[in-house]
């Protein structure tokens, strides 16, 4: 696992778009997988601002976001389909008919859960899923306890995600208790993975999940038997790990290391 430790959110949201750049320059018809939440808005906008330079085309892409509220419409304010529209896809050039989001509003959650699998596997598996963290140490809403192999299914939010979500909805009550959301397992499968965080709330769950034991009940960490995983968190973010010179060290060498 690579630890990338920035100034700030803005030079972590950077190094990351630069990681999903490179993936599409080398493959313009990538698949990737999306993350909502408010870590990787500013990656998504440094992804509008290389497309509106002329830097990076999307027109071959297909994409699947991880995660959605059971039974928000998907015009509902706090949908991910809308979170995804609003701040990305209406930036780009994304044909409509390779977007993905799992359904929050279908009638058979099972068969749904089953047909994401398969079209994931369809379109050649995700080329670069981009991922947060959740305070718990969740990965999309694969929160703790979460089997490390499990697949696309419903799933009963803890209750302090519902309580770190809250500030997004008018009330706490109105936060869903449900979501559909790739298992870690799905997750897991994906080519090359980039988690991001920011801020004094996730220094715990990243401490644990880098370096911590690889355990269900901090479902992150189990990137650390993924073999291209590389995780961009801020000063902040990274308070808590206690091999924080060495991969500064790292960082900085990386230029001088042998590339062949
Ligand atoms: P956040 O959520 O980016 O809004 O902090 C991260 C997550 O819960 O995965």
């Amino acid at each position: 696992m690579e630890v990338i430790i920035c100034k700030t959110d803005d030079e972590m949201s950077r190094a990351a778009a630069e990681a999903v750049a490179d993936v599409l320059n080398a493959k313009p018809n990538a698949v990737l997988g999306m993350a909502t939440g408010s870590t990787p808005l500013g990656l998504y906008q440094q992804l509008v601002r290389m497309h509106k330079a002329g830097q990076l085309d999307f027109s071959q892409v297909t994409t699947f976001n991880l995660d959605e509220y059971v039974g928000l419409p998907v015009t509902h304010e706090q949908s991910y389909h809308r979170f995804m529209h609003e701040n990305f896809f209406r930036h780009v050039n994304i044909p409509p008919q390779n977007v993905h989001i799992p359904s929050g509003t279908t009638r058979n959650y099972r068969a749904f859960c089953d047909w994401y699998e398969q079209r994931i596997r369809e379109c050649g598996g995700i080329d670069v899923q981009i991922l947060g963290i959740g305070s718990d140490g969740h990965i999309a809403f694969n929160e703790p306890a979460s089997s490390l192999s499990s697949r696309t299914r419903l799933k009963t939010l803890a209750k302090s995600t519902i309580d770190d979500n809250a500030r997004f909805f008018k009330s706490r009550d109105e936060v869903p208790i449900y979501a559909i959301t790739m298992g870690v397992g799905t997750i897991m499968e994906a080519r090359k993975i980039l988690l991001l965080a920011n801020g004094k709330k996730k220094a715990d769950a990243v401490a644990q999940a880098v370096e911590g034991p690889v355990t269900s009940m901090i479902t992150a960490s189990a990137l650390q038997m993924h073999p291209d995983a590389t995780v961009y968190i801020d000063h902040e973010a990274a308070g808590k790990l206690k091999m924080r010179e060495y991969y500064d060290w790292v960082k900085e060498k990386k230029p001088e290391a042998p590339r062949v």
